[in-house]
């Protein structure tokens, strides 16, 4: 495994990092998730990513059971606060209330005093940004959280929160980012580099398409997050011949380079070096091992230029995201 500095923190994070979104919140069981876990550790893997609403605490509970077997200082862990808690449509967001309210719940699931990195897992247009950067800061103060992050927030966004708190606010950023989805590239990586920000970034496997075992015209097969009726939503966006037929023309770049897909599609993301690790997800421990592979796999400009032309206009970029950028920013 190689690690990264991340952002201004004194924390080294692997290039892998393993996450527990749609798998440790009770899309696989138990076993699995423990087995899985005990492979990132096995693999040289330090850093764990997770949120309270994955599986509305679910998933913060099996990795506090599993974790607390391992002495504290083995790990970094990170989790994050916004998504929408029970059924009452309130119990969410990033006031100071709702902030302190769910680190405290967070720690509990989590067995733990502190977490490494909390983040706000969205903006939050409602709540004036002095009030959520104040609460944040408060869950510092306490010990509670060591360092700071955010996901998916605007340039706006963040360029507001570092114009009131300045850049050692924040040490991490965590945006979608793979070969097929590069909304965030264009603008939001080199505004969080020049503040000491890193990207730490989701779904670098394009959820398991860019492994290139789902084939055009061909239903998905048994066992996989795409065949799932829990979690298969979430991928169906990317599920068209078009991506998976661009997709396969990656195989034989990768074979000529002696790479396997994942590898070459995690060394994508890995290139560049406003990433401190890409959040894997994995279903088996094998998974754990193959992707924690990637880790040091540098490849050629020749290689990045071949990767492009085989994907063609399939990926997702800034421009195309544009119009779709969100809610403003509300100040006191
Ligand atoms: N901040 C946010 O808003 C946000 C949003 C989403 C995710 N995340 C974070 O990012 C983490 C990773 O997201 P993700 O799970 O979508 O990441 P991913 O690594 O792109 O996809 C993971 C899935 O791909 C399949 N896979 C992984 N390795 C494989 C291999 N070697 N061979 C074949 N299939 C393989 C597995 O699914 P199957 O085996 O089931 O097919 C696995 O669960 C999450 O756990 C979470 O921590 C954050």
């Amino acid at each position: 495994m190689k690690y990264r500095k991340l952002g201004s923190s004194d924390l080294e994070v692997s290039e892998i990092s393993l996450g527990a979104w749609l798998t440790y919140a009770g899309g696989i069981e138990a076993e699995q998730t423990r087995a899985c876990t005990e492979a990132a550790f096995a693999a040289g893997i330090n850093f764990f990513d997770t949120a309270n609403v994955y599986g509305r605490g679910a998933a913060e509970t099996a990795w506090g059971e599993i974790l607390s077997d391992h002495p504290r200082d083995s790990y970094i862990l990170a989790t994050k606060v916004w998504g929408q808690m029970s059924d009452d449509p309130a119990d969410r967001g990033l006031s100071a209330a709702q902030i302190a309210k769910q680190i405290d719940a967070s720690l509990a699931r989590l067995q733990t005093d502190y977490v490494d990195l909390y983040q706000a897992h969205r903006f939050d247009s409602d709540v004036p940004i002095e009030e959520t950067i104040e609460a944040l800061q408060q869950v510092v103060r306490d010990g509670k959280a060591r360092y700071l992050g955010f996901s998916e927030w605007t340039p706006e966004q963040i360029q507001a929160a570092i114009d009131i708190a300045g850049p050692e606010l924040f040490v991490s950023s965590q945006p979608q980012y793979s070969m097929l989805w590069r909304a965030q590239e264009a603008e939001v990586f080199g505004l969080c580099a020049a503040n000491g920000i890193s990207q730490i970034v989701w779904s670098p496997l394009a959820q398991g398409i860019l492994t290139g075992k789902y084939r055009p015209g061909e239903p998905a097969p048994a066992g996989t997050r795409a065949a799932s009726d829990s979690m298969g939503g979430f991928i169906a966006r990317l599920m068209n011949d078009e991506t998976l037929t661009a997709v396969q023309r990656l195989r034989p770049i990768a074979e000529e380079a002696g790479l396997t897909m994942v590898e070459l599609a995690l060394a994508w993301v890995l290139r560049r070096t406003e990433l401190a690790s890409a959040i894997i997800g994995a279903s088996r421990p094998e998974q754990v091992h193959a992707n924690a592979a990637a880790a040091g796999v540098a490849l050629s400009a020749d290689l990045l230029a071949a990767i492009d032309a085989a994907l063609g206009d399939v990926s997702v970029t800034g421009q195309t995201l544009a119009p779709l950028a969100t809610a403003g920013v509300r100040h006191r």
